[in-house]
């Protein structure tokens, strides 16, 4: 990605395309008539003068001005602006002093796209985001630098894990995804463990070896520890599933789309990406991240369904269809934070069903959680990021479908309530932990990005859970 320079200023250096942002019923720019643009949230007018372009992006009405509404006003405008061929861009904050932090983030969020491989495919299409000054009045400037570097922090972070989420699944296998981890955490207060097939033979992971048995590419166990807090203070444990490609395995999933299933292992980048903004903007806590990864694949020595398994803590799983696998990992790695780490609560991040984009759509992800303060607080924090999660239950009610003759637990149930039949199966493993499951199958990745954003991996999780912990989670 190529390198931002980030500016807070009272005055536009050089001749940057120029963002001013407009309440809705406020006086009409000149020489713009109200039939054009009403200022409605990212509704945008572009001026030109000699040698400057202003774009002017709605905000909508004041009293409905949102972090949120100025974070996506922000982000359309520098879309809109590096499509124009921009690379130099100020955004006019100094009525919103307040809102540095969203309009910064909005706007690096947007300016990152997925270079892919195809020859300066890109270049042609768009500018490159390579200076943003944001103005603000002199006596707004300590506060505003401060906000500024934490959104970048922010943003910055969430591209890099959008970045290494775009790759296909021939380039990023597990062991990539560990080297990459280990590489990423160089240079931070990050402690890294890499479980390769042969220690997680060695510890008993059962289940994260049936799921990548069938594939070449082994899989792995990823443990990163951030240590912010005090000596004692128990941690709290982060679960993302990474499983790098997912076919279905012996259960084979249809072609149309298959190509998305590179998307499946953004669980365990919202965990790896929640590690590394923690330790940038050196939180006050203990955090554990476990990212399983593995690639499900049928082949020779593929699981089966009818298979039974032995997880980490010894409960087994009787397999039924081979598609549901970030279950079965992410059983693993939970009774491996439970058992290690005693944390104060489990959090887990999986692109886990199909049934909760069924139910919930594109904008929202699945919260599923008994613990009321924790659910509270992450619906407050996804208001303020724009991450916005929406609560299911997670009642034992669900386990009625999954009891095995032959195994502690059967893998699925039937399809009605499936998304809530997987948050409990995947619960069990938690035993008395806190436990939050969110279910990001349809707000990991976008085909149809909005105004405000390219295509691809959107990074889902990372902001939503640091204003949680920044806010302070209650656990
Ligand atoms: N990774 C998929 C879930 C998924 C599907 C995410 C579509 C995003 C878009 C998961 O591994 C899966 O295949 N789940 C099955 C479970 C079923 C076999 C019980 C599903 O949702 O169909
Ligand atoms: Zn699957
Ligand atoms: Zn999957």
């Amino acid at each position: 990605m190529p390198s931002l320079k980030l500016d807070v200023r009272t005055s536009t250096l050089g001749s940057p395309d120029l963002v001013t942002f407009f309440i809705k019923g406020s006086a009409q720019p000149a020489g713009v008539p109200a039939s054009e643009f009403d200022g409605a949230p990212g509704s945008t007018v572009l001026l030109r003068d000699k040698n400057q372009r202003t774009l002017i992006v709605g905000l909508g009405e004041k009293e409905k001005i949102e972090p949120d509404t100025i974070r996506r006003s922000a982000g359309a405008a520098v879309k809109h602006l590096l499509k124009l061929g921009g690379t130099d861009i100020a955004l006019d904050l100094t009525a919103h002093p307040e809102h540095v932090a969203p309009a910064v983030e909005g706007a690096l969020l947007a300016g990152y796209k997925f270079e892919g491989f195809g020859k300066d495919a890109d270049k042609k299409t768009r500018g490159v985001l390579t200076r943003l000054q944001i103005l603000v009045k002199e006596h707004e400037l300590t506060q505003a630098r401060v906000q500024a570097r934490d959104a970048e922090i922010i943003a910055s972070v969430t591209n890099t894990i959008r970045d290494i989420g775009n790759l296909p699944g021939n380039m990023l296998t597990p062991a990539i995804l560990a080297e990459k981890a280990e590489a990423l955490a160089q240079g931070r207060p990050l402690t890294v463990k890499i479980w390769n097939e042969r220690h997680l033979k060695r510890d008993g992971f059962g289940g994260i070896l049936a799921v990548g048995r069938g594939s070449a590419h082994p899989p792995r166990l990823i443990v990163l520890e951030y240590r912010g807090g005090g000596k004692r203070e128990t941690p709290l444990a982060l679960v993302g599933k990474a499983v790098t490609f997912d076919t279905g395995g012996i259960s084979i999933k249809p072609g149309a789309q298959m190509d998305e299933m590179k998307w499946d292992k953004m669980g365990g980048l919202a965990v790896l990406g929640i590690l590394l903004a923690a330790a940038d903007l050196k939180l006050p806590l203990n955090l554990v991240g476990l990212i399983p990864s593995a690639e499900n694949m049928p082949g020779p020595d593929a699981y089966r369904p009818g298979d039974i398994i032995t997880t980490l803590d010894g409960k087994t799983i009787e397999v039924l269809n081979t598609d549901a696998e970030g279950r079965i990992i992410l059983a693993d790695a939970i009774a491996h934070a439970r058992l290690t780490y005693k944390p104060s609560a489990i959090l887990e991040y999986s692109t886990l069903t199909g049934a909760v984009v069924m139910a919930l759509g594109f904008r929202r992800a699945g919260l599923f959680t008994s613990e009321e303060k924790l659910r509270d607080a992450l619906v407050v924090a996804g208001k303020t990021t724009g991450e916005l999660v929406w609560p299911l239950p997670i009642d034992d009610e669900y386990k009625e479908g999954t009891q095995s003759e032959v195994a502690t637990v059967k893998q699925i149930g039937g399809r009605e309530g499936s998304a809530c039949i997987s948050a409990s199966f995947v619960k069990t493993w938690a035993e008395k932990t806190p436990f939050v499951h969110l279910d990001i199958a349809g707000t990991a990745w976008t085909t149809k990005p909005p105004a405000h954003l390219e295509g691809g991996a959107t990074g889902f999780g990372v902001r939503l859970t640091l204003a949680a912990l920044r806010a302070g989670l209650p656990v």
